[in-house]
């Protein structure tokens, strides 16, 4: 078969993008706008999402941070902590402002320190999301002594088999897997859990964050995992299974943050995002199932709508830019900063 020049996409959504605010926000949110009809909003800012009032005040400044014209919908969701009020989620879902709640353990990443500290805390909160179907997204990892490359595989074991038993009608989504146990228990457990998938656990495995020296703009957490896991997620994603879904997962730090004796965890794909994708699905001559991956199967699996119109990409070389400017900072290093790609967004 001769390999396609361009390919047509019915928009696709990115479920899982972290935009955070200001400055950084105004850099950030029309690269994910310009290729993304929607988006899962990660609220862990400082202070962190958790209110009605405060998402429709931070989905305001998203929409406000757009460039003229954008057609875009920020899909916002809440911060779980040890004291969110169940009646606060159930009243931010029916109004439409919340599409669901996010779980990070405590201290498990970035902002995470108002975080769970023991899920059975937030149990009320769980049964009354089962009730009314309203998703939990899980960041899968468990915090505290246990080995950081196993922290995911070891969270299905203890956290997420015994949450399934204890609620059974709660419908979840596994953040940005990186593990082929993880790969399995999705698979396993399909319909009720989901899965994001990012673009660069498709691309680098653990080895890349060493190479020739420590990398940080390509440490981000859950951490990039050994080959063969990539493999696996690689084949999960270009699968077209209807539990997996594009998640970018695009985490920007500023360089200084990044490129630091502590560095910060999070790689920022944004500029990027659906190329990357449409690479790995190239490489894997999987392109007639990228339309599954990145715009039908997390609406599907949302109870969303499918989005109307297209988006269209070109076999064309273009270079990521070096890096992106946001005012007051250090600015941002994209992930392939000044490397080549081998498709591009068509028109733009
Ligand atoms: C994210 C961030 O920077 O907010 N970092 C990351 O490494 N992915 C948080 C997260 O999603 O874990
Ligand atoms: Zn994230």
């Amino acid at each position: 078969m001769i390999p396609p020049t361009e390919i047509t996409l019915r928009r696709p959504d990115d479920w899982h993008c972290h935009l955070r605010d200001g400055a950084m926000m105004a850099s950030v949110a029309p690269f994910t706008a310009r290729r993304f009809a929607r988006a899962i909003i990660m609220p862990n800012l400082l202070p962190v999402q958790a209110t009605p009032i405060s998402a429709r005040q931070y989905r305001g400044r998203i929409l406000d941070a757009l460039p003229e014209g954008a057609q875009f919908t920020p899909l916002m969701t809440c911060y779980l902590t040890d004291r969110t009020d169940p009646d606060d989620v159930a009243r931010g879902f029916e109004e439409g402002v919340f599409t669901a709640v996010k779980f990070y353990p405590a201290d498990a990443t970035t902002n995470s320190a108002d975080g769970v500290t023991d899920i059975r805390k937030v149990y009320p909160v769980l049964e009354r999301m089962q009730k009314i179907g309203m998703p939990l997204l899980i960041h899968g990892e468990v915090v505290g002594d246990v080995d950081i490359f196993d922290r995911e595989a070891v969270f299905i074991d203890r956290v997420f088999t015994p949450l399934l038993g204890d609620f059974p009608g709660l419908k979840t989504v596994f953040e940005h897997i990186t593990t082929s146990e993880a790969v399995d228990f999705v698979r396993a457990s399909s319909g009720r859990v989901g899965a994001t998938i990012t673009a660069h656990h498709l691309m680098i495995n653990r080895n890349a964050m060493f190479e020739g020296g420590i990398r940080p703009h390509r440490y981000c957490l859950p951490v990039a995992k050994r080959e063969a896991h990539r493999r696996a997620v690689r084949a999960a994603a270009v699968s077209g299974e209807p539990c997996f879904f594009l998640g970018t997962d695009s985490a920007p730090h500023e360089i200084t943050a990044k490129v630091s004796a502590r560095g910060c965890a999070g790689i920022f794909t944004a500029p990027a995002a659906l190329e990357l994708y449409v690479q790995v699905f190239d490489e894997e001559n999987a392109l007639d199932r990228l339309e599954a991956f990145a715009s039908l199967n997390g609406a599907a699996f949302y109870g969303l709508p499918v989005n109307e119109g297209a988006l269209r990409l070109v076999r064309q070389e273009w270079t990521v830019p070096e890096k992106v400017e946001v005012a007051g900072t250090s600015g941002l290093h994209p992930f392939m900063a000044g490397r080549n790609l081998g498709w591009r967004l068509a028109d733009g």
